[in-house]
């Protein structure tokens, strides 16, 4: 899990005028609006004695603590320690992590991480958003495993001739093999690939008007930082899906998915739950595959699983998560868990590049020098 990326924390619409909890990588955060309605996210242990900020409630531009009614806005400072009377000067240090946020698609984004505006990867954009002929629907739901092998399975183009009916044949063509991949670079932050495979004609009903005929099937996907996915389907010339998803870990074996499904076909708003429902049910195939996984987290080194070249895409992944580990982004997520008991941690946000002194301990992060993932051969190519 890693720092300095953006996290989709919750939906918009959950966020009303109380406070929510909500945990990322083993640590807890707040999400609360403002007396404009803006979202806004801080870490959730109160510098005080450790209240839980979600457990209080939204007073002005603040968060009130439940245990001793300490104030805080979304910038993280606080303004009013009631103890101390109403006058009193509020110590600089007396302040709590906030992360920069960004609320689109009725989803709520923070950036969790200390690194200045300028220097921050990008959310992941829709880029259908706003186009003629395009409508957009969200949806969105937990997994009972690591959010890294869901992304893995997304760059996975041999899957779907096993896993999904609407897009293969479970197995039963002999003459399957998985064409040749079209490498997609989208810069420093992700990769992808663009492929063809034969499907079946979509399943009778609704669907069948968008993809009357067996044959080929153009479809791209590609990752973009450690938790955010494009996949962009054309069951026909005409007719396309394109789809985003942003994962939030919780630990190292649950996670929720948000996901945008943009499409240029049956875009009557009557046809939204529908679509939503086969979206469901093509996720509820690739749930069941990687909930059973083994382990739940990737191994630490790519030896202790055979890549073929179909698996290309996932080693060219992890190797860019190599690099983030080694920019010092990777959290120790078993020290966190370890001292969960004992030590609130915060993940930095980006005051604390100004501000040296703080009350929290920063989340402890791989040591860039130790990093542990090593990337042996990653594909074979003999026959
Ligand atoms: S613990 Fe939050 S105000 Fe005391
Ligand atoms: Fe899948």
């Amino acid at each position: 899990m890693y720092i300095n990326f953006w996290y989709p924390m919750a939906t918009g619409a959950e966020l009303t005028d109380k406070p929510v909890k909500v945990c990322c990588m083993g640590l807890d955060f707040v999400l609360f609006r403002d007396s404009a309605g803006a979202a806004r996210c801080l870490a959730n242990t109160c510098v005080h004695r450790g209240g839980s900020l979600a457990g209080g409630k939204t007073k002005g531009d603040c968060v009130q603590c439940p245990y001793h009614g300490w104030e805080f806005d979304g910038d993280g400072v606080c303004h009013r320690i009631p103890s101390l009377g109403s006058d009193a000067r509020i110590p600089a240090r007396v302040r709590t992590d906030a992360y920069p946020v960004q609320e689109r698609w009725g989803i709520v984004f923070a950036f969790l991480g200390d690194l200045p505006e300028e220097e921050r990867p990008p959310l992941l954009e829709v880029a259908e958003e706003g186009r003629d002929g395009w409508r957009l629907t969200m949806q969105n739901y937990e997994l009972k495993s690591n959010y890294q092998r869901s992304i893995e399975n997304g760059l996975d183009p041999a899957h779907n001739e096993f896993v999904h009916d609407t897009h293969g044949y479970q197995g039963e063509n002999e003459g399957y093999k998985v064409n040749e991949m079209r490498i997609e670079e989208r810069g420093e932050w992700g990769r992808g690939f663009w492929h063809t495979f034969n499907s079946p004609k979509l399943p009778e009903g609704e669907m069948r008007k968008l993809r009357d005929f067996e044959g080929d099937l153009e479809a791209g996907t590609g990752h973009h930082g450690p938790n955010q996915l494009w996949t962009y389907i054309h069951v026909t010339k005409e007719n396309w899906f394109h789809q985003y998803a942003w994962e939030r870990p919780i630990d190292d074996e649950t996670s929720w998915i948000y996901l945008v499904t943009a499409r240029n076909c049956a875009i009557d708003p009557a046809q939204d739950d529908y679509i939503k429902e086969r979206n469901w049910y093509v996720a509820q195939q690739d749930i069941t595959i990687v909930e059973d996984l083994h382990p739940i987290v990737t191994p630490e080194t790519n030896t202790k699983e055979f890549m073929t070249p179909a698996d290309q895409v996932i080693v060219m992944y992890r190797d860019k998560l190599s690099d983030w580990e080694a920019r010092g982004w990777r959290i120790d997520f078993e020290k966190i868990q370890a001292d969960s008991r004992k030590v609130a941690y915060a993940i930095p946000g980006p005051a604390r590049r100004e501000q040296k002194s703080w009350v929290i301990d920063s989340a402890p992060v791989i040591d860039a020098s130790q990093s542990r993932r090593r990337t042996a051969e990653p594909v074979s190519r003999s026959a």
